[in-house]
């Protein structure tokens, strides 16, 4: 942990629109008062989700993450160039902030970088270091639920254009009409001129996709199963211990599933609201979509933005790609 805070550094600006338990619980009682039963996925991300995902991130079987550096390794130069000099970064789901530094360390004299997290501690860990490293560089850290709108403050210095960073394939953790009306937010949020640099996760071998959402040593069934253990500390009455993890691939709807599992009769109570889950019923907690590259271009293509380049590594099974907000 840095001994540094956001408030330490005078190039920094937090600007705090974290949900509150209430939030949690009024989300949770919508997503548990019909069947299918559903927890929103933007929960998993408190301290502790945040811990197990970037541990998540170093499982043997979770090739997206290191997939994607292997591109952004090899792909840098090109990515600095298309970009160009004195841009604000934009960065949804900053996270602990790791893929940020490296790009902000590979980009020509950004002006300023916004990083957009749900989770306050991961984004006040990852705007502390960025500053650390960057003591001239403006970084405006806002946390917040970006699946909403989200309205920045102006920077200090106007950039030359604005660029949006979605890496890790988050995109593919909205469901396609939310993914739409997403990446649309995000072109009127960068105006003309501006781009975006978004990773996504490929369609491929249903055992290797299923193995990443499964892993041996259990991590992702802790993450799963941690949304239980905030929902209670929020407040909800409930036995987490009745709950197991399941990720199966649906291929008819080209995503990973997650669910918890009821292992026998159980009740969950979230205020008022009285829910009898039974044995074998699952609570829908995360879809990560796969795409094909044609397909996602046309996601991409209906909310506004123009292709220009695409990277994949050498086994396509992640693509980084880049678009302009079409003319
Ligand atoms: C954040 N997101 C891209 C991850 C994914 O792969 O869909 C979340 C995750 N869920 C389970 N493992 C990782």
């Amino acid at each position: 942990m840095s001994l540094l805070s956001p408030e330490d550094l005078p190039n920094v600006r937090f600007i705090d629109h974290a949900p509150e338990p209430a939030d949690l619980m009024a989300d949770a009682r919508a997503g548990l008062s019909e069947r299918p039963l559903e927890l929103s996925s933007k929960f998993f991300y408190d301290a502790v989700g945040s811990e197990l995902f970037d541990a998540i991130t170093r499982l043997p079987e979770y090739y997206l993450t290191r997939t994607e550096a292997v591109i952004f390794d090899a792909r840098m130069p090109e990515i600095r160039a298309a970009l160009g000099p004195n841009i604000q970064l934009i960065e949804f789901g900053a996270g602990l902030g790791g893929k940020t530094r490296k790009l902000v360390a590979a980009l020509d004299a950004p002006s300023s970088v916004v990083l957009i997290e749900i989770s306050t501690d991961a984004l006040r860990l990852g705007a502390t270091q960025l500053a650390a490293v960057h003591s001239e560089l403006e970084i405006i850290a806002v946390c917040a639920d970006y699946s909403q709108p989200v309205e920045l403050p102006e920077p200090t210095v106007a950039p030359t254009r604005r660029a949006v960073f979605f890496p890790g394939s988050t995109i593919g953790n909205f469901e396609l009409a939310s993914a739409r009306d997403f990446l649309a937010g995000a072109a009127a949020l960068v105006g003309a001129g501006g781009q975006l640099l978004i990773g996504y996760d490929l369609v491929k071998d249903v055992d290797v996709v299923e193995a990443a959402y499964n892993d041996a040593a259990g991590v992702t069934a802790e993450f799963n199963i941690n949304l239980l253990r905030r929902l209670q500390a929020a407040g909800a009455e409930l036995d987490v211990s009745a709950f197991s993890h399941h990720a199966p691939f649906v291929t008819e709807h080209s995503r990973i599933e997650m669910h918890l599992v009821a292992k026998r009769d159980t009740r969950i109570q979230v205020g008022d609201l009285a829910v009898d889950v039974s044995a074998g019923e699952r609570i829908t907690t995360e879809h990560s979509h796969k795409y094909t590259l044609d397909g996602f271009r046309a996601l991409a293509g209906a909310a506004g933005w123009a292709h220009q380049q695409t990277w994949t590594d050498a086994g396509e099974q992640f693509a980084l790609s880049l678009f302009a907000v079409a003319e």
